[in-house]
């Protein structure tokens, strides 16, 4: 359907056009290269770059100092959004792969940050109730399993100060969010309660971004 912001049958975002801009805005040094370059046998479901730099501008916005990310795989969003953070910040990020969170400690030694960011390995759902009392937190970033998306929502929420920020990828599901399973469930309600206590919305990355401002 045709809005002021989009051209019936035009092609906005190419492949090319797409690696031109991530380049310009979002490039690579050496230590978010290797936290991107997946080894075999670890999934490549990082976030992309421009999403990387999006953290990293919005916890810059946000002033945040304490944030907590539900799922590292190998610490690339973990990268991006220490760097941004003040000499007394600190990023707790939870990885249910104790090999995923093993490569994610390298990546982030390598990176300069080993002292900056905690890696947490185990079940979101079990990892989160034990940092309330680090809290409250500045964001809350969740990249993780999507069942559960409206659990680690609610945390989030609980546990934010207000003016803090909810961030959510994945916020399309994969063309599946209005699907009735349980992960498309979740992730409504997920996307509703993060509307129900937050100024928020869902900006249209390749797989959707929910960021939200808690009231
Ligand atoms: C998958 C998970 C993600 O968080 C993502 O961004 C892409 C894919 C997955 O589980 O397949
Ligand atoms: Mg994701």
């Amino acid at each position: 359907m045709a809005d002021k912001n989009s051209r019936e049958g035009v092609r906005y975002q190419t492949p090319e056009i797409i690696k031109y801009v991530s380049e310009v805005h979002a490039g690579h040094d050496a230590a978010l290269a290797q936290a991107f370059e997946v080894p075999d046998g670890i999934p490549a479901i990082q976030v992309g770059p421009s999403e990387g730099k999006l953290l990293e501008l919005l916890l810059r916005l946000a002033g945040a100092t304490k944030v907590v990310e539900v799922g590292t795989l190998i610490g690339y969003s973990a990268i991006h959004m220490a760097r941004v953070l003040p000499a007394d910040g600190h990023l707790w990020t939870i990885e249910f792969e104790p090999k995923h969170a093993e490569v994610a400690r390298t990546n982030i030694a390598k990176a300069g940050l080993a002292d900056k960011i905690t890696v947490l390995v185990g079940a979101g759902t079990e990892i989160l109730p034990t940092l309330v009392d680090k809290g409250p937190f500045d964001a809350v970033f969740i990249d993780a399993d999507k069942v559960n998306y409206d659990k680690y929502g609610a945390w989030a929420i609980e546990n934010l100060r207000k003016g803090g920020l909810v961030l959510g990828d994945n916020s399309f599901l994969f063309g599946e969010l209005l699907d009735e399973s349980d992960r498309g469930r979740a992730m409504r309600g997920f996307h509703e309660l993060v509307a129900k206590s937050c100024d928020s919305v869902n900006i249209p990355t390749p797989d959707g971004l929910v960021v939200g401002i808690k009231r």
